[in-house]
């Protein structure tokens, strides 16, 4: 066990993860403050993919490879790589926002998660830029550093903030977001898109959102997010409340206690 900033301990499970995301995200950091100088190469519509993106994965699957030499992966970028101990395997996102990165806009992480005997069982969401360590590993609660984090528990639509991620251009799903989104504007207190749905995720866990919901999002998004939420006391499901999200890519993530109301909104949407 090693000794985090301030108290907290995690196990040596999570000071692997941290270890890493801390190195990729220390990369990060110096290329965002070299943006121009960045080979940057289109991988879609509006979908991004840059130099800094692919060191820093190589970076997360070095340290990784390393200290636990038989676990498989499944990243972003170089898709998926079989490991010898089939019960283990990494789901890694090197550079959630991507947008905001090449935007020179300071709101991207660096998230891994890992599947243990197929659940989720820890999940790091690194935000570099203000070095906000988000850690979970499953029975143990979730921590923002060395602080332990819960949801919040607001009860009252109204006085709840909630986040979520609007369809890249090129992407279906215009008309139906359109929709949810007049639903929860109506009766929320407001409606926020940062634009890194792992930082939306550890942001539920943190207390600063009531809730996240997204569509057409993939494993390597939510995957260690889901585990924040979860241990910090939240609640994670597709839109009809299923535990397919991770397959679906359709999300919503609370504090408990405003799930069902946030679900039905969306529903109605
Ligand atoms: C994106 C971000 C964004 C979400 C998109 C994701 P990327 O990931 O998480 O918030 O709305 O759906 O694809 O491309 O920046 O790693
Ligand atoms: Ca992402």
């Amino acid at each position: 066990m090693r000794q985090t900033r301030a108290g907290a301990s995690g196990s040596a499970l999570i000071n692997v993860m941290t270890d890493a995301a801390a190195k990729a995200g220390r990369n990060l950091v110096r290329n965002f403050g070299d943006i121009e100088n960045l080979q940057v190469s289109k991988k879609g519509p509006a979908d991004f993919v840059s130099e800094a993106d692919r060191r820093a994965e190589k970076i997360i699957f070095e340290t990784l490879s390393k200290a636990r030499p038989k676990y498989g992966f499944v990243m972003e970028e170089q898709g998926v790589v079989k490991g010898e101990d089939v019960s283990n395997r990494w789901i890694i996102d090197p550079l959630d926002g991507t947008l905001n990165f090449l935007h020179g806009l300071p709101h991207f992480a660096v998230s891994i998660a890992l599947e243990r005997d197929g659940e989720l069982f820890a999940g790091v969401v690194y935000e570099p830029v203000s070095d906000q360590m988000f850690w979970a590993e499953k029975g143990q609660g979730a921590y923002l550093n060395s602080r332990r984090l819960r949801v919040t528990g607001r009860r009252d639509l109204s006085e709840s903030v909630f986040a979520t991620g609007i369809p890249f251009q090129g992407r279906d799903g215009h008309k139906p977001f359109l929709a949810q989104l007049e639903q929860v504007m109506a009766v929320s207190a407001g409606v926020r898109r940062f634009g890194a749905a792992a930082l939306d995720l550890a942001y539920v866990a943190a207390g600063r959102y009531e809730g996240f919901w997204e569509q057409g999002l993939n494993s390597w998004d939510m995957a260690a997010g889901v585990v924040l939420v979860r241990e910090a006391g939240g609640m994670v499901s597709d839109f009809a409340g299923r535990r397919r999200f991770m397959e679906s890519g359709e999300i919503v993530a609370t504090n408990g206690a405003l799930h069902d109301d946030l679900r039905k909104l969306l529903r109605q949407g």
